[in-house]
């Protein structure tokens, strides 16, 4: 017989090593998935014009004020400036 055949004895040996990998594989994903900020991308962007608000941006582009805010993370809509980038769509992830 040769040496490289694997033995029952050898799988259960090397069984929980591998559902040790796995398990903190799985924590791994878990960690990632509350300890990161979802991914946003801005697929449209929107130059400030002067008399912008966020109230008017958001009623002419027919999009809530919670999703304006969401996918404008920093935005400050009391200090909106002329020329500032406003995103106005995007996709989080
Ligand atoms: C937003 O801007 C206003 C005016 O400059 C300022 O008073 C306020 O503290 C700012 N808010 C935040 C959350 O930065
Ligand atoms: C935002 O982008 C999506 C996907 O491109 C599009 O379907 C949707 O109409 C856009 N919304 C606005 C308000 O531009």
């Amino acid at each position: 017989m040769s040496k490289t055949t694997m033995t029952l004895l050898d799988l259960v040996r090397i069984l929980p090593v591998l559902l040790l990998v796995v398990s903190m594989a799985e924590g791994g994903s878990i960690a990632l998935g509350i300890g990161f900020p979802k991914s946003l991308v801005c697929t449209r962007v929107h130059g400030a014009e002067s008399g912008d608000t966020c109230f008017s941006i958001t009623t002419a582009l027919n999009i809530t004020p919670e999703f304006f805010s969401t996918i404008n993370p920093n935005l400050n809509c009391s200090n909106i400036f002329v020329s500032e980038w406003l995103c106005i769509n995007g996709t989080i992830s």
